[in-house]
Formats: C-alpha cells, structure tokens, sequence
C-alpha cells in the first residue's frame, strides 16, 4: 500500500487562510488566479503557495494559474469539510454561548445538536433553537447519538472529567477551550484554543518592536 506522505502542522494551519482567500474570490466572481496574484493577496510567497499545494497533488498550470473553485473545493476536502460534523457543547456561559451562536461554523458543515451545563439557571434554555441540557444527560446524549466533535468551555477544575465522558464514549475529536492540557491517553485529537496564550504572544511581540525602536 501506499504510504501517505507527512505533511507538516505548518502547512496544515496555512490551509485554512487559502480557503479564506478563496472564498472571498469567489464571492468576487474571479474563477482563475495566478500563484503570483495570489501570493499579493495572500501574504505568502508564489513559491510558498507552490510548495504548500504541491504536498497534495499537482494543482494550477503554467501560465493559466488556479482555477479558484477547483482548489477551494479540494482544499475544502483536505480540511475534511466535505462531509458535516455534529458536534456538542458542554458549557453554556460566556464561550459556549459565543460558540453556539456563531452562525458561519454552521455553513461550514457544524451541525450542533446539544449543549449541556451544570448550572440549573442555564438548563431548559434555548439557543438558536438547541436546548441547553443537564450535564448529567451527556453520557447517555452520547451513548444514543453519534457525535464527532466535543467542545470544551468549562472552566478548567471541571473540564477532564468533560474530556473523560467524551472520550469514554467514543468522540473523536475535542476542541478545548479550558486553559489545561487535558490527557485522552492517546484516543481523541485535541485541538486547544488557549486565548491568553494568543494575548501574550501578542504582548510579546509589542514589547519586542518597543526594545527594538528605542
Ligand atoms: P463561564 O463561567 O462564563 O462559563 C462556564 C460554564 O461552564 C458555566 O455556565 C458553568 O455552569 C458551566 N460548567 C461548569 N462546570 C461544568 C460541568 N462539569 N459540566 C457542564 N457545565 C459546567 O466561563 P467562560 O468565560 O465561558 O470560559 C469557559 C472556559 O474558557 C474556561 O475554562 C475559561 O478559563 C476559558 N477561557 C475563557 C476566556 C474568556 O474570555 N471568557 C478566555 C480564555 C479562556
């Protein structure tokens, strides 16, 4: 068989800006677009674009450029955005409910079906239509339903034990937003958005163009 080739995490996180990009061309009509064009747009260099693109097959031709709705549509299949997900949100306060409402993650194929929270005020209560369930129906939620994403935004004291009923009962893949590194035993993905670690590399890139100016 085969061997699949290793394409890096830095490619991997590049992918998401060339779809970005390229649906903003679409929403502009342009159906084909030069790697030189593109690397303007873009940010990256043309040869940057070739070597990323190249990872996954021969895309663009010499002096014609990328077709835009060809490559969007094979970068879409690349992120494995050409089948939906159903995900769960567990915790329903300040992110979960920015999560919940964030309405693009929809038409990206995110399908949320339920979202649970431990505190009584918050159970019953509907958002854009999914009622926010008891924290104590999620293991039989999950054991009846299939479910591929789990979304963590409980704080951080609660959330292993989140991360546990998820893993427990076969969910693929956690997007956490809790400020730990949560421990699946090698079972799930994890994917962590740690915002204050963004801020702070943030600050730290400040304070290095102020030492570097003074
Ligand atoms: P929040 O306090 O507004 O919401 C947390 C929710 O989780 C509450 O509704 C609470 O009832 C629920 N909860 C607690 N234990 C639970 C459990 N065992 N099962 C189900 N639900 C449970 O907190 P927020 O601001 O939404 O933050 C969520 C996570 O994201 C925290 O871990 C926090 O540290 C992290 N975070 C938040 C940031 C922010 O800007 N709000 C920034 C960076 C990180």
């Amino acid at each position: 068989m085969e061997k699949k080739k290793e394409i890096s995490m830095a490619v991997i996180r590049r992918l998401p800006k060339y779809q970005r990009y390229l649906y903003e061309l679409m929403r502009h009509d342009i159906d084909r677009i030069s790697s030189k064009e593109l690397s303007e747009k873009i940010g990256f260099t043309a040869s940057q674009i070739r070597q990323d693109l190249n990872n996954f097959g021969d895309f663009g031709q010499q002096g014609y450029g990328y077709n835009v709705k060809d490559l969007l549509g094979k970068i879409n299949s690349i992120l494995g955005l050409d089948h939906e997900y159903n995900i769960v949100i567990i915790g329903a306060g300040n992110i979960g409910q920015a999560v919940a409402n964030y309405t693009k993650f929809d038409r990206l194929g995110f399908k949320l079906s339920a979202i649970f929270d431990v505190n009584p005020k918050l159970v019953g209560i509907k958002i854009r239509d999914v009622k926010i369930k008891d924290i104590d129906e999620l293991d039989d939620y999950l054991k009846n339903n299939k479910v591929d994403l789990g979304v963590i935004c409980v704080p951080k004291s609660n959330a292993q034990s989140v991360c546990d009923i998820l893993v427990a009962n076969g969910v693929e893949g956690i997007w956490n937003f809790a400020p730990i590194d949560l421990e699946t035993g090698g079972k799930v993905i994890i994917e962590n958005v740690h915002l204050s670690e963004s801020l702070l590399t943030l600050t730290y890139l400040l304070n290095c163009q102020k030492n570097n100016t003074d």
